[in-house]
């Protein structure tokens, strides 16, 4: 926990009465109005990066509305009235994250992200954190073409798009009004990356301070920014062990690994608090019997069959689970999670 305190304190302070732990702002911070708290975007466009389609001047009654429609699926419309919910069957945030879920934001590893949700007591799940999207230049991903076909064409580029299927395929919900998708662009804007998030060193920092305004070195300094992020979030598609018996190899299993991704991943949608799955699991013998007699089910999809391809919605069910990415969990984190099933069936 202790070394994801120490960006947040490297943020100065421009105030003239200091507490003394805070570092004061240096002149050229003063002089560019930048700090580390300042948002990525603000950096950017004034280093002359042109705005993008989903760009919303901040408002707070739209981030507002927008935050409900994330978290609790409607808002008041503009007629004055409760809008219709966007989906019977999810909210966003039973598949997205809000806050950074990343130690470092220029690799994508499950493991590394697991350890930084247990340290930040985040939810671990299939899709990503919609913390910085904004800031990113594509959405859904290389594998999401197979699940969604021509569909995630449209939203490469398009973050409008992306949150359109997300709200009509993705939560089986409906099409968004604009002004429902603006207020959401608006909220997304205000989960923007800081640019404490881009742990610069000093030499990089100083750099953009001294010479944000130099027309000159700008193209230079948008590198940088850029080279300090992924622009998108992979996404690899995978497939379940040949032989589901014997399981991915892997050189030993954590079962203790296993239990944060069983409570932090699994029970975020099969809790019986949560009603996002009706298949609730719970901490005793009758959850973990269940799910070791799946683990190479033929009848019924195995355990493996769950978790890389996720189950469908269909006609009558639309209820699925989403199918975890190589990149949302590993082959390892697959079996520390069916050591800790096994160690708790026993
Ligand atoms: C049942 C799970 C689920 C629900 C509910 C859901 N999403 Fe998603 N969403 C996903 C998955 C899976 C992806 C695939 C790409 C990724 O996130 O890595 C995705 C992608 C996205 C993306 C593109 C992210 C990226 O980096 O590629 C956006 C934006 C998004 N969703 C917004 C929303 C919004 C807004 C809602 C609520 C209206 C919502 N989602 C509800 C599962 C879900
Ligand atoms: C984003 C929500 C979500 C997450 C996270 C999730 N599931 Fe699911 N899961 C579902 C839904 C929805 C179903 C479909 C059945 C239903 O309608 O409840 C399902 C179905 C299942 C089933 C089959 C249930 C049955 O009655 O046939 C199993 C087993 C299962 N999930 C295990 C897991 C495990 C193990 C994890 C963690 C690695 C997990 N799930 C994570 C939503 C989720």
């Amino acid at each position: 926990m202790f070394k994801y305190l120490i960006s947040i304190a490297l943020i100065c302070t421009s105030s003239l009465f200091l507490p003394v732990s805070e570092p004061a702002c240096t002149e050229e911070e003063i002089s560019m109005g930048w700090d580390q708290n300042t948002p990525l975007s603000t950096v950017l466009f004034s280093l002359g990066e042109e705005k993008p389609a989903h760009f919303v001047a901040p408002d707070e009654n739209e981030i507002r509305k927008g935050k409900e429609l994330f978290f609790e699926g409607r808002t008041t419309g503009p007629n004055g009235k409760k809008s219709a919910i966007i989906s019977k069957f999810y909210k966003c945030n039973n598949c997205h994250n809000t806050q950074r879920e990343d130690p470092e934001l220029t690799i994508t590893d499950p493991q590394a992200r697991l350890d930084y949700a247990v340290a930040n007591n985040l939810p671990f799940l299939q899709g990503t954190t919609l913390y910085g999207t904004v800031n990113k230049s594509s959405w859904y991903n290389d594998d999401y073409i197979k699940k969604y076909g021509d569909l995630v064409l449209k939203a490469r580029n398009n973050l409008r798009e992306a949150t359109q299927i997300c709200a009509q395929h993705c939560s089986q919900g409906r099409v968004l009004k604009k002004w429902e998708e603006d207020a959401l662009m608006a909220y997304f804007g205000s989960i923007e990356y800081k640019m404490a998030d881009l742990k610069l060193s000093k030499e990089e920092w100083d750099n953009l301070l001294k010479n944000g305004n130099n027309a000159a070195k700008q193209e230079e300094l948008r590198k940088m920014i850029h080279s300090k992020y992924l622009s998108k979030s992979p996404a690899t598609f995978t497939e379940p062990p040949k032989d589901r018996e014997a399981g991915y190899p892997v050189a030993a299993k954590n079962a203790a690994n296993g239990k944060e991704v069983f409570e932090r991943s699994c029970l975020a949608c099969h809790s019986p608090e949560s009603k996002v799955s009706d298949s609730y699991f719970e901490d005793d013998k009758l959850t973990f019997n269940y799910l070791k007699q799946r683990m190479n089910s033929v009848m019924y999809d195995s355990y493996y069959d769950l978790i890389r391809h996720g189950t469908y919605a269909s006609k009558g069910h639309r209820r699925y689970m989403p199918n975890y990415t190589a990149e949302k969990l590993s082959d390892q984190q697959v079996e520390d999670l069916r050591a800790y099933i096994e160690e708790k069936s026993k």
